[in-house]
């Protein structure tokens, strides 16, 4: 197992290595369709105008999916410039879209989204790290966003990417969240990698209530 970094020059090092060694349909987390995130933002309802903001998004087809339903205001961002090379060839030059190269963890939102969108980035976080992810989260959602997180479940993989993961069952991940957040959907997934395996995955779906936690 490689090891784990805990500081932003060695987890952008990782990342960049991951996508310039694989093709992006080749990684563990790939999805040819973000079914999940799509199923729950549609229920959520959301404007189309709505900030949508896809923290570690990589390559994932979540932003030409998102766009393709009419959203015109989706950023991405990740600290692998490699990932969003890759993104940026797939959807082209789009003034809907935006891609930001940056460690998540030291970032300073330079605005508001109502939408902020994880999968598969937060259980790599542990300690002071997933403190900064509440702090940033804090500082990027609107009052009354809405948060699309998703993570390896209790009984879901150790590991991804040669790195070891929290798991989290719905309440851990809304406890996470704490007060100032109602938990709106909680669902289960099998993710089927492109090698075959199952891994499980818990979704949560949440609403800020606009007072707690306002910035
Ligand atoms: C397992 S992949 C998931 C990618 C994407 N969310 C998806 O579902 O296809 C994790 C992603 O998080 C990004 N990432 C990891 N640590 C990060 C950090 N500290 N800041 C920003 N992005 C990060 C990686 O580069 C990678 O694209």
């Amino acid at each position: 197992m490689a090891t784990r970094p805990t500081n932003e020059r060695d987890r952008a090092a990782h990342w960049s290595s991951v996508y310039e060694r694989n093709r992006p349909d080749t990684v563990s987390w790939y999805q040819r369709d973000p079914a999940m995130s799509l199923a729950l933002v549609e229920a959520l309802g959301l404007e189309p105008d709505t900030a949508v903001l896809d923290v570690g998004g990589g390559t994932s087809p979540l932003l030409p999916a998102l766009l393709d339903r009419g959203f015109v205001d989706v950023t991405v961002l990740d600290i692998a410039e490699a990932a969003l090379a890759q993104s940026r060839a797939v959807v082209g030059e789009d003034p809907r879209a935006r891609w930001i190269a940056a460690d998540l963890l030291t970032w300073v939102p330079p605005r508001r989204y109502g939408l902020w969108h994880d999968r598969a980035v937060l259980h790599f976080f542990t300690g002071d790290e997933v403190l900064a992810y509440r702090r940033i989260l804090d500082a990027a959602l609107s009052p009354g966003g809405a948060v699309v997180l998703a993570t390896f479940a209790p009984d879901g993989p150790e590991q991804c990417s040669g790195l070891p993961v929290t798991r989290y069952g719905p309440q851990a991940l809304a406890g996470l969240l704490g007060e100032g957040f109602e938990l709106a959907d909680a669902r289960v997934e099998d993710h089927t990698t492109p090698g075959g395996a199952v891994q499980r995955f818990t979704w949560i779906v949440a609403r800020r209530s606009g007072s707690a936690r306002m910035a």
